[in-house]
């Protein structure tokens, strides 16, 4: 017994504990009624709760993970046509996922997971997607209207046709053929952060493109407010 509650108090999120509560105690209040959860929640609470395995494929299939209640798993899942706008969806989980023509119009996304994920004509309209993980992704005819890119990787994605008018791609990374392709068309000024389409995306010229690569000291920089911002989100293991 001491072993495993030692063993949980470090691998836990400290700091979260208030965020994974309010997971637990929300879901275990639609699973179980008002009184168990407050059993279940109290459990939680007390070192002597579940194992954290259990905890682990509890929160899976909950939908929460990494210590916030945002990040929701839909790995492998058929949404073809769901409607997930304005939402929090932080880091959330979309690998291989089916998007087809689902909406997550005005949702922040940030630092989710969209690996080999297909979003075919996926409306992402409004959206932060900053710091993303699209590889691979197919992203063909998918409306990225004055959505925030920023920092997002789209390393071998397709985004053939896509609507980008507004959207901020500052410090992404997109293959060299895709940001040709794009700034065939590429327009407009982010309403959110006022950062004009093509040049985040480096248009006009060899020069430029080269100095959009996120690891060129001489390109644009990731502000350390922004640094900081992000950092703020992350998950603190331990104290
Ligand atoms: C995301 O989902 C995929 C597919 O279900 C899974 O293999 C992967 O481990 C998950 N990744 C994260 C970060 O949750
Ligand atoms: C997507 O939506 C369009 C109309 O908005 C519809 O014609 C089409 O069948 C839908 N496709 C899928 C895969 O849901
Ligand atoms: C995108 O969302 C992140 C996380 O909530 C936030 O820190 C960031 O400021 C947002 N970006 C913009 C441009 O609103």
């Amino acid at each position: 017994m001491a072993l495993t509650m030692r063993r949980a108090s470090v691998a836990r999120p400290a700091v979260s504990s208030r965020s994974r509560t309010v997971t637990v105690q929300a879901s275990a209040a639609k699973h179980l009624g008002a009184g168990a959860a407050a059993v279940a929640l109290a459990a939680t609470l007390s070192l002597a709760g579940p194992a954290l395995a259990d905890l682990n494929a509890y929160e899976a299939a909950t939908g929460g993970e990494f210590g916030i209640g945002s990040a929701m798993q839909y790995g492998e899942a058929d949404i073809q046509g769901k409607d997930f706008s304005n939402q929090d969806l932080r880091r959330s989980n979309f690998t291989s996922a089916d998007c087809r023509n689902a909406t997550f119009k005005g949702s922040n996304l940030q630092g989710a997971y969209f690996i080999k994920a297909v979003t075919f004509r996926t409306n992402f309209e409004d959206a932060n997607l900053s710091d993303v993980l699209m590889d691979r992704a197919t992203m063909v005819e998918a409306n990225l209207k004055n959505a925030i890119l920023q920092r997002a990787v789209f390393t071998r994605s397709d985004l053939k046709d896509a609507v980008i008018e507004g959207a901020d791609f500052t410090n992404a990374l997109l293959d060299k053929t895709q940001v040709m392709a794009l700034c065939k068309y590429a327009g407009g000024v982010n309403p959110v952060t006022g950062v004009d389409t093509r040049k985040s995306l480096g248009c006009g010229g060899q020069r430029k493109y080269k100095a959009s690569y996120p690891s060129n000291p001489d390109g644009p920089q990731v502000q350390e407010d922004e640094k900081e911002a992000f950092r703020k989100t992350l998950p603190t293991y331990r104290n």
